[in-house]
């Protein structure tokens, strides 16, 4: 079992890790901080409480590193969990990502996909595996009544073996994603909907970062276990002050530069964003040419920096996504680029530093997903923007919850729609986006990203072991 000094000792686990492993020159190993959006937001956070933290090994050096049992380094103490390679690519991406993303996301093309067949099935068994190995993990070192804060849909099973197992642990789930409504779920065969509901069910509570999310995952518990779950809400936030304090980098302000030189004399929309179909570029991008079209008062006046990093790009669908993206860009750019004006900057190169830059600069923010979780960019460009910038967000954003009284409301669907959103924020007045910039800055900051931390402790540290688990109907 894993020893830790002081009160509650608390295990996380996740997907992708704080660290990854290479081997030096001598063969040694050699510890790099890990990437992702989870983990800068829950790093600092695990860091503080001297929290264990856990996540699959993803590398040869990492499986190196799962040898050692729990590893200091980067301030964390760190468990490499060996799951078998070819499991885990199927578990990472068949189930995770191209089904319970698209899933919960809406992003499935009825008319092809999913495609559940037997390959599929065998995913699916891969992924209770890998979710099988974390729970074993937990259940072989956690201390007793230890808090385990299971993050993500990756995870989703996890809490299944720990209420066979262990009860006296204090598990809570927290999605970082949207869940599905009842009619959506009912493209999973029926054993699948429910060994995933269960999964989810067997911790002491499920979080999400909306209401909206919860009550979804409420509904499908009621509609297909007859089960009324425990959840929680508690929206994610960047840190006024560490977000504050990366503006203030060299690098950054080197960025600066870049940006005004984009932007030139003009207004500048910006969108930051993974490449992914659920970010719904191009439907941004259409809203852009259309706006060119009708208002032809912003040719020239108006350019559009998209700086957008690719993402996954072991699935076919989104490297198809990144080509639909770059020809739709180029068909808009040579519609109505004139010498000295290009209407869409396209930066792919994932460069953090310009992407900060860009959020401190820009007139307009673009925040249009399908569908989001939370959408944490919405709340970093309002704290982070010195211009009176606005935000135009989708309401179909979990961060909607917190900022859609004062951003200006995006049907994502709707790309005329989104035309006239930009339009109307490209004329706001001085005076109005001042006031909107303010009231959304004071929004975006006021909570920070230890208020969510300590809700999810909250609720897990008050939970009396781990509840008698759903039972399935089915019993398959
Ligand atoms: O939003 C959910 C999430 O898993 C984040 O934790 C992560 O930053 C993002 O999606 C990217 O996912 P992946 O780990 O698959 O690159």
């Amino acid at each position: 079992m894993l020893t830790q000094v002081g009160a509650p000792p608390v295990l996380v686990i996740s997907n992708r890790g704080p660290i990854s492993f290479s081997f030096g020159d001598d063969g040694g190993l050699v510890a790099k901080r890990g990437g992702g959006g989870l983990v800068s937001s829950l790093g600092p956070l695990v860091r503080d409480i001297g929290a264990t933290w856990m996540a699959a090994a993803s590398t040869e050096a990492d499986v190196a590193a799962a040898a050692e049992g729990v590893i200091d380094a980067e301030g964390f103490k760190f468990r490499s969990l060996a799951v078998d390679p070819a499991a885990y690519q199927m578990a990472y991406d068949v189930v995770s990502n191209a089904t319970l993303w698209f899933l919960h996301h809406g992003l499935f093309d009825l008319t092809r996909r999913p495609r559940l067949d037997r390959r599929w099935r065998e995913a699916w068994d891969a992924y209770r595996d890998v979710n099988h190995t974390f729970a074993q993990a937990v259940i072989d070192e956690a201390p007793e009544g230890a808090i385990v804060l299971v993050q993500d849909y990756h995870l989703a099973l996890v809490g299944t073996w720990l209420a066979q197992d262990r009860r006296d642990l204090r598990a809570v789930h927290f999605s970082h994603i949207p869940f599905c409504e009842p009619g959506a779920l009912r493209v999973l065969p029926s054993d699948v909907a429910e060994e995933l509901l269960v999964g989810m069910g067997s911790h002491a509570s499920c979080g999400f970062h909306a209401r909206r999310w919860a009550a979804n995952y409420e509904a499908c518990c009621m509609e297909v276990l007859g089960f009324e779950p425990a959840t929680f809400v508690a929206p994610l936030s960047p840190h006024y002050d560490d977000i504050a304090a990366l503006a203030a980098r060299d690098d950054c302000i080197r960025e600066l530069d870049w940006v005004d030189q984009m932007r030139g004399d003009r207004q500048l929309i910006v969108r930051v964003d993974r490449i992914e179909p659920s970010k719904n570029l191009l439907r941004g991008f259409w809203a852009f040419d259309d706006l060119l079209r009708t208002r032809t008062e912003w040719r020239g006046r108006v350019v559009f920096v998209a700086l957008i990093y690719p993402s996954r790009e072991g699935l076919p669908e989104y490297l198809a996504y990144r080509q639909e993206v770059e020809s739709v860009t180029k068909v808009i750019n040579d519609r109505w680029a004139t010498p000295g004006w290009t209407p869409i900057v396209l930066d792919t190169s994932d460069n953090f530093p310009r992407s900060v830059a860009a959020l401190v600069r820009y007139d307009v923010l673009l925040v249009n997903p399908v569908r989001d979780g939370l959408n944490l960019v919405a709340k970093e460009g309002p704290v982070v923007n010195t211009n009176n910038g606005v935000l135009a967000l989708s309401r179909e954003a979990g961060a909607w919850d917190e900022l859609g009284a004062v951003a200006l409301e995006v049907n994502p669907f709707d790309v005329a729609g989104t035309a006239d959103v930009l339009a109307a924020a490209l004329t706001m007045s001085a005076g109005e986006r001042k006031a909107h910039a303010v009231a959304l800055a004071t929004m975006a900051a006021a909570r920070t990203p230890r208020d969510w931390f300590d809700d999810m402790m909250s609720v897990a540290g008050s939970a009396r072991g781990l509840p008698d688990p759903p039972t399935r109907r089915s019993g398959t």
